[in-house]
C-alpha cells in the first residue's frame, strides 16, 4: 500500500512552527511585513493572492496589498517595486505572476531587491542556490524537499528524475536535489525515450503541465512520485500530471492532487518571509 504524502498536514505543521517563531520574534521587537503586488484581476491570481494574505494573517505577518490595474505601465510598476525596495518596514516583496503581456516579467523580477526576494526568482537568489550559498529558495521545490524529509524519505544517493525544466520548479528542483546529494536527471519536452528515463527514478518529480500524462508504465515499482501538476479532469475535479489511480499502486509513496505539493508552496513562502528577519 502506497504511503500518501499529506501536504496539507505537513504544511500545517510548518505554519504552526512559523507562527510560534513569529511570536517569539515579536517579543524581541521584530515585525515582518510582506508587500503583495497584483496587476489586474486574473481569477487564479486572485485566489493565490488571497491565500497568501490569509496565511500571513494566520502566522502573524503583516501583509500590504498593492492592486494595480491591468493597464498599468511597466515604468509605474517598476517605480512601485523600487519604492518597496527602499521602504524600511517592508521585509519581503511578492509580485504575483503572470503579468500582462505588455510588461517584461524578467525586468520586474530583477528590479526586486535580492534581500526582499521571498519568491526566490531573482537571478541572485538562483545563483546563490546553485553555488550552495544561503539565500531565498523557490517555494514549490523547497516545499517538495520538506515533503520528502518530513515523510521520512531519504534523498541522499537516490536517482531523482524531474520532468519539466521551468525556472520556477524544474531547474531549482534540480539544484535542491543535488544539494541533498541525489543523482539528478532533468527531462523535458524534447527528451527522447521519456518512459525509459522516468523508469530509472527512485524519486520521480513531475512538473510538465500535462493532465494525467504519467501512467503506471512510466513508474518503477516502489518509486516515490511527486506530482506538481494542477488541472481539472473531465468531471471538473482537480487532478495532476500523474494518473493517480493507476500509478498509486506501483509506488511506495505518492502525493495526491489536491492536498500534496499545492499547500506547501505557501508554507515555504511564509518561511522565506520569516527568513528575512532570522
Ligand atoms: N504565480 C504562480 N505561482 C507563483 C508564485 O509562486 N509566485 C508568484 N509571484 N507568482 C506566481
Amino acid at each position: 500500500m502506497a504511503q500518501l504524502i499529506d501536504g496539507k498536514k505537513i504544511s500545517s505543521e510548518i505554519k504552526e512552527e512559523l507562527k510560534a517563531e513569529v511570536e517569539a520574534l515579536k517579543r524581541q521587537g521584530k515585525e515582518i511585513c510582506l508587500a503583495v503586488v497584483q496587476v489586474g484581476q486574473d481569477p487564479a491570481s486572485c485566489v493565490y493572492v488571497n491565500n497568501k494574505k490569509k496565511a500571513c494573517a494566520y502566522i502573524g505577518i503583516r501583509s500590504e496589498a498593492y492592486e494595480l490595474p491591468e493597464t498599468v505601465g511597466e515604468e509605474e510598476l517598476l517605480a512601485l517595486v523600487e519604492k518597496l525596495n527602499q521602504a524600511g518596514h517592508v521585509n519581503g516583496i511578492l509580485v504575483q505572476l503572470p503579468l500582462p503581456a505588455h510588461i517584461d516579467e524578467d525586468k520586474v523580477i530583477r528590479a526586486i531587491s535580492p534581500d526582499k526576494d521571498v519568491d526566490g526568482f531573482h537571478p541572485v537568489s538562483v545563483g546563490r542556490l546553485w553555488i550552495g550559498e544561503p539565500g531565498f529558495l523557490s517555494c514549490t521545490p523547497a516545499g517538495i524537499i520538506q515533503l520528502l524529509k518530513r515523510s521520512g524519505i531519504s534523498i541522499d544517493g537516490k536517482e531523482c528524475v524531474i520532468v519539466g525544466r521551468s525556472n520556477i520548479v524544474g531547474k531549482p528542483m534540480a539544484a535542491l536535489l543535488l544539494r541533498e546529494h541525489a543523482t539528478v536527471t532533468v527531462a523535458h519536452s524534447h527528451t527522447k525515450n521519456l518512459k525509459e528515463i522516468t523508469n530509472r527514478a527512485d524519486i520521480l518529480i513531475v512538473a510538465m503541465g500535462k493532465r494525467q500524462f504519467i501512467g503506471a508504465d512510466y513508474v518503477k515499482d516502489g518509486a516515490v512520485v511527486i506530482d506538481v501538476g494542477m488541472h481539472r479532469d473531465e468531471n471538473n475535479k482537480l487532478c495532476g500530471d500523474v494518473a493517480f489511480a493507476q500509478v498509486c499502486e506501483k509506488t511506495s509513496a505518492i502525493t495526491p492532487v489536491p492536498g500534496g505539493v499545492g499547500p506547501m508552496t505557501i508554507a515555504m513562502l511564509m518561511n522565506n518571509c520569516v527568513q528575512t528577519v532570522r
